[in-house]
This record gives C-alpha cells, sequence and structure tokens, in this order.
C-alpha cells in the first residue's frame, strides 16, 4: 500500500489542478455517479467540548475508488506548534476491495476546502474583484489566498485574527511569497470587510460575527470556518441579506449552523437557498445575477472532495 505524505500532496496536487478535480467531483456528484454517506463528526467526550473526531466516507464508483477521511480537529494544537487537523485519507481499489494508499489528510483537507471555495469564488464573486478579506489567519487563510488567485485579480488583502500576532506572521510569510500584493492588518472587523469584493470566513468561532452591515452591496462571501449545526461565523440578517449557495443540500442541512440557526429562529427557510455547487457546475442553476447582489457560499465539507483528490494524487503516482 503506497503512504503519501503531506510534502508529497502539495507535489502533486496543484491549486489549479485541485480547482479542475472539484470541478470534476461536483459535476459526477451532481449527476448521481459518485456517492458519499453522511459523515460522523463526534466531538470526544475529554470535558473541553472541542476537539472534534470524524470519519468521512465515499465511494467514486466499479472502476474507481472508494475510502474515507479519518481525522481530528483539535482547536488548541497551534499552542503546541502542531496543525489543527490531522489525519488520513485511506483509498481503496473498487475492483477488488484492497486498500492502495494511505493519504496525508491535512494537506488534502488544507487543498480542497480552498479549491472548493474558488470554484464557488469562479460563479459567485464579481468578475474584477481586486480585494480579498481573509477572517481567520490559520492553515486555511493561506490555501484560500492561493486558490482564490487562480480566479480573480486580486490586488489587495485584509487580513483580521482574534490574535494580532498570527495575523502579523501571516502577513510576513504570505508577503514573501507575493511581493506583488499588499497585505493589510486590520485590527478593525468592520474596516476589514467593508467595500471588500471577497470576504472568506475560516475560523473555529461557536458565535455569529460577522453583521450584515459591514457587508457591502456586490460582496461574495466564503463561508468556510463552521460545520457544525450549532456553530457558526454569519449572523441571521447576513444571511437573510445575501442569495445562499451550499456544497450540498443533505449536508449543509444536517451540519450548517450558519443555516439551520436563522432557518430555527423563522428568519429563513430551506427554499430560500438559491443553489447548491454541483447545480452551478452543471449550470442547473446561475450565479451572480448583477454587481449589487451579496452572494454566499456556506460549505461544511464533503468526503466526495477528500477521495476525488486522493484518487487523483494515487493515480498521478502510479
Ligand atoms: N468547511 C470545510 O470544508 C472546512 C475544511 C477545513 C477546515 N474548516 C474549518 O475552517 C476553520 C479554519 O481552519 P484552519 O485550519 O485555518 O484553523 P486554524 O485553527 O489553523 O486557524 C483559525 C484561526 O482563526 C482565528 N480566529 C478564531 N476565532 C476568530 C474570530 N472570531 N475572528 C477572527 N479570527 C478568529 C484563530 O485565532 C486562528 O488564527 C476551522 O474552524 C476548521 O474546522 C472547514
Amino acid at each position: 500500500m503506497k503512504q503519501v505524505s503531506y510534502d508529497e500532496v502539495i507535489e502533486q496536487l496543484s491549486f489549479k489542478e485541485s480547482i479542475q478535480v472539484m470541478k470534476d467531483c461536483f459535476n459526477d456528484h451532481e449527476n448521481g455517479t459518485i456517492a458519499q454517506r453522511e459523515r460522523m463528526v463526534e466531538i470526544l467526550p475529554d470535558g473541553k467540548d472541542k476537539n472534534i473526531f470524524a470519519l468521512m466516507p465515499a465511494y467514486l464508483g466499479e472502476k474507481r475508488y472508494f475510502g474515507a477521511k479519518i481525522i481530528t480537529a483539535f482547536p488548541d494544537n497551534h499552542s503546541l506548534n502542531l496543525p489543527s487537523h490531522v489525519g488520513e485519507v485511506m483509498l481503496f481499489d473498487s475492483q477488488n476491495g484492497l486498500p492502495v494508499a494511505l493519504i496525508n489528510a491535512n494537506a488534502i483537507t488544507w487543498i480542497r476546502t480552498a479549491a472548493v471555495s474558488a470554484l464557488a469564488t469562479n460563479f459567485l464573486a464579481k468578475e474584477d474583484s481586486s480585494i480579498l478579506t481573509l477572517l481567520g489567519t490559520g492553515q486555511q487563510a493561506s490555501s484560500h489566498l492561493e486558490a482564490i488567485l487562480c480566479v480573480r485579480p486580486i490586488k489587495v488583502v485584509r487580513v483580521y485574527d482574534l490574535n494580532q500576532k498570527a495575523a502579523a506572521a501571516f502577513i510576513e510569510r504570505m508577503q514573501a511569497n507575493h511581493p506583488e500584493l499588499e497585505f493589510i492588518n486590520s485590527n478593525n472587523l468592520r474596516e476589514a470587510v467593508e467595500h471588500s469584493d471577497i470576504v472568506c470566513t475560516l475560523t473555529p468561532s461557536k458565535e455569529a460575527f460577522l453583521e450584515a452591515d459591514f457587508i457591502s452591496a456586490g460582496t461574495h462571501i466564503n463561508a468556510i470556518g463552521t460545520f457544525t449545526p450549532t456553530t457558526r461565523e454569519l449572523k441571521s440578517e447576513l444571511m437573510v441579506k445575501g442569495k445562499v449557495y451550499i456544497d450540498d443540500y443533505e449536508a449543509a442541512l444536517k451540519e450548517s449552523g450558519d443555516l439551520l440557526i436563522p432557518i430555527a429562529e423563522g428568519l429563513m427557510k430551506e427554499e430560500n437557498i438559491v443553489g447548491s455547487l454541483g447545480e452551478l457546475v452543471t449550470d442547473k442553476v446561475a450565479g451572480r445575477a448583477n454587481i449589487e447582489e451579496i452572494t454566499i457560499f456556506d460549505a461544511v465539507g464533503l468526503a466526495v472532495e477528500d477521495l476525488c483528490c486522493a484518487e487523483y494524487i494515487y493515480k498521478k503516482l502510479k
């Protein structure tokens, strides 16, 4: 069985490639040729109420592969100088059931989450989007920057993090890779997001913090950070104000606090969801209609994304 390390995943799967792999993945998922089971996301009974263990299975078809991502999310790992998300994707051959590869899941999650956001951004953000705001400057911030640079002509990157030191360190690292970009470290949330073209929420916040009033007309938001029914980043009023798209109806309506909380409050209905990424990719629904509307892509993350990336890497290395 092949073992693929973090560095090998990064070498084999560029952001440009991963956006195409995700486009094919959402096309296949929408057409029903690949499938996933509801994932198991357990908060560990360690009394801390925040450390997560998740098992995410998916099947890509008879002549392809199947398997699962098995991953943990320990938000405090940074203080130990460790990544917050670690685990493996285990890949099996659909023709004989043999395990063929164990692939670093932290690297796959890092890349595929941002690739999915970039794919959605390509349908939903204004063509000439040049200001990107990253809320949260952890692991996902760097991959979101790289992936969104593949689809929009970004010139200015504003960042905001509750941890100012993390934001400053992030800018120092990113500025070295991208001298052409202007980075702004904002210690004010409103200033960070106002008149921004694309906002990515990339935090493990338990409480909604992004206000409707802060967001200007024409902004596209990728709401990525939270994926349990009781946690969220966007206030209900913002969800009501925006045109909401999701990664998958079944998963979002079970897991997305951004969606489920305003629905429970009676402020939103399931029917207010404009469409899924699969529907965008297959032209069943339209993306941005004008330069005024606020669009929101709310993603909880799907097992099919991990398995499609794992298959792509395995086939490349074989
Ligand atoms: N939807 C998906 O598919 C998907 C995939 C991967 C990760 N995630 C989630 O995305 C989030 C970010 O992931 P990561 O790996 O970058 O995490 P991380 O722990 O590396 O970084 C999170 C950063 O957010 C900051 N932060 C926390 N609360 C904040 C707030 N209210 N405002 C501003 N900054 C705040 C922290 O200081 C930290 O720097 C996590 O919650 C993770 O579980 C979602």
